[in-house]
């Protein structure tokens, strides 16, 4: 079967929670939605209450909270124990002086203590700051300093990552291990869990307006940016999670991501508990085996990851699947970077289920073009708007264009998900609106007559390799740092697996010559220092790099011209001594 692009695959004939869109998008308001939490009557608002605690005082203490899975490992919480634990811990930030507003960094594999700390914070009104697991020292130590963190809890493994005498705010380290795990100065949080008592009432209520979890998100330029969300953001959270993940009261549900990206606290926690599902983490890295073997063993029935995993599940061929039984999955989700037609077709041949494209971005909060298990799929396209969001495709001066036509993929800012800061920098903030009530993505598409909207890429250099967002510029800054490394320029390039990779040109320093040697350890000093995802799979040596005249820029876009064999485009402002990619062969 070949799936062309942009033809209509139909629903699959099931039961959904949103059965007819347009009649949605025609009723929608979001003050209908506010009914469902508790705070709409008590006036009392905490993310962690809706998530766990009500479900207990509801009557669901003894639902499943969590199945965790890591090789033999299994464990499982009920949201009775959860709740308790979260309380637990939040007790203990609270004796080391953790007050509303301050916060509480976790930097933890996926295991259950990595979720619980981070509700742990939200619970008592501080501001979670989960890193992901692959980071090393810098991107660490970046996020860390930016934020003020006040207390850390890590484990005895990535806790050595950390720089912890170079962020001057940070007053604790607690260990989640045991005493003998501990170095200098951290503490043993199992050992103090032992010797505390949980405040059942430790909770904090605050307002939908307080922020509750920072999310760093890589720029085309400087730093990263920390994305802070207020509570607000779970109106939006949670009726994502009802209409476009589909979770229903016996659900088991799989996210693929881990809480310090986005997808992984919004729809690995938030959006499954604000509806009561059953969680599912997986402790360890891919693998195609272990990967089935999840489903079968927990029951996965709703499956959220991403273009990338499923390329790689693809390329195991058709026979790996058969092993496992896969028949509890119900809905299969993808974000992140653009679904492949193929990938749609696969899972429809070999798993029996669609594939549904889900848009958003960490600044955003919450899904805002999907696709709903009830409606037409078309290949190739994200879907459609959620009902209450306003999306448009506006053009330079923020005039809409006509369907059809390629412009800037914008959303009017105006629903309860979208962020509430950019920490420490109100510039950068405002720069996401340039068009009074707009939110500008960055990205660009077009829209069909039936209101689908086709992705066309970043109108910034930012990469997009298998979903992770990297910036050239941070790769760039830190290949520079290398001694051999006089300049360099990164670049995007297509790439099957993973949508794209990270490629380097590099000038290198009069003194080096190439060698498979030398740019392995380039390659590696980027790894060690910022991360597996940022190191770049290729670097080319040259013998200059194309630079604007004037400002001595490196044009990135002259660099992408080279790489793909295509016309550079407008060069007046090149610099006339570099006019040809001229490599340097060792
Ligand atoms: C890209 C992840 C194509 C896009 C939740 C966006 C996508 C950036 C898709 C945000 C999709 C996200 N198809 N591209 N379905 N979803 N992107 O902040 O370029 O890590 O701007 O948030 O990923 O990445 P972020």
């Amino acid at each position: 079967m070949t799936l062309a692009y942009g033809n209509l695959i139909q629903p699959l004939q099931r039961e959904h929670h949103l059965q007819d869109y347009q009649k949605a998008v025609e009723s929608f308001n979001w003050q209908d939605v506010e009914q469902h939490f508790t705070w709409y009557k008590t006036g009392k608002v905490n993310m962690v209450y809706e998530c766990l605690d009500r479900h207990v005082y509801e009557g669901y203490g003894d639902k499943l909270a969590i199945h965790y899975i890591n090789g033999d490992i299994e464990e499982k919480y009920t949201f009775a124990q959860l709740k308790q634990k979260t309380d637990h811990v939040a007790t203990v930030y609270k004796k080391y002086g953790i007050q509303k507003g301050d916060r509480v960094f976790i930097f933890l594999p996926k295991n259950p203590d990595c979720y619980i700390a981070i509700l742990a914070a939200i619970k008592i009104g501080a501001i979670a700051g989960p890193l992901f697991e692959g980071f090393m020292e810098e991107s660490i130590k970046d996020r860390m300093l930016d934020c003020g963190a006040k207390l850390l809890v890590t484990d005895h493994v990535l806790g050595k990552r950390v720089p912890k005498s170079t962020i001057p705010t940070l007053e604790t380290v607690l260990i989640a291990g045991e005493p003998e795990q501990c170095e200098a100065g951290e503490i043993s949080l199992y050992a103090e869990l032992r010797n505390t008592v949980a405040d059942a009432n430790v909770i904090e209520w605050g307002t939908l307006d307080d922020g509750f979890i920072i999310h760093y998100t890589s720029g085309s330029t400087g730093k990263p940016k920390g994305v802070l969300h207020r509570q607000k953001a779970m109106i939006h959270q949670y009726l994502t999670g009802k209409w476009v993940c589909d979770v229903k009261e016996d659900d088991v549900y799989w996210c693929t991501s881990h809480p310090g990206w986005v997808t992984g606290s919004v729809y690995g926690l938030y959006a499954p508990w604000l509806n009561r599902a059953t969680v599912v983490i997986h402790g360890g890295r891919f693998d195609a085996d272990s990967w089935y073997s999840i489903i079968e063993k927990a029951g996965v029935t709703i499956w959220y990851s991403a273009p990338t995993a499923f390329r790689m599940l693809m390329a195991e061929g058709e026979q790996l699947h058969l092993n496992y039984d896969l028949s509890s999955l119900r809905h299969v989700l993808s974000v992140g970077e653009p679904l492949n037609p193929e990938a749609i077709r696969w899972a429809i041949e070999e798993l029996n289920v669609r594939i549904h494209d889900t848009w958003w971005m960490t600044e955003t909060g919450g899904h805002l073009i999907v696709n709903f298990p009830s409606q037409p799929i078309k290949p190739g396209s994200m879907g459609r708007a959620f009902p209450g969001i306003t999306v448009a495709i506006l053009d330079e001066d923020g005039q809409e264009l006509p369907n059809g036509e390629i412009g800037q993929l914008c959303v009017k800012a105006d629903y309860p998900g979208l962020m509430k800061e950019i920490w420490n920098n109100p510039e950068k903030f405002q720069s996401y609106f340039p068009y009074e009530g707009w939110y500008v993505s960055g990205d660009m598409a077009y829209k069909d007559d039936e209101g689908y909207i086709f992705f066309q890429g970043r109108n910034d250099d930012m990469i997009n390799s298998a979903g992770e967002s990297i910036s050239p510029f941070e790769v760039e800054s830190k290949l520079i740092e290398h001694p051999a490394v006089a300049e360099a320029g990164v670049i995007g390039k297509p790439d099957a697996l993973r949508g794209e990779i990270v490629k380097a040109f590099i000038v290198l320093g009069p003194l080096y010559k190439p060698s498979s040697a030398l740019l392995e350890e380039i390659r590696l000093f980027v790894r060690n220092h910022l991360s597996a995802h940022n190191a770049p799979r290729e670097i080319e040596v040259l013998e200059q790099l194309p630079k604007t005249r004037i400002s001595g820029k490196i044009m990135r876009r002259v660099l992408k011209a080279w790489e793909l064999n295509l016309d550079p485009g407008d060069t007046s402002q090149l610099d006339g001594g570099v006019l040809a990619r001229v490599a340097v062969v060792s």
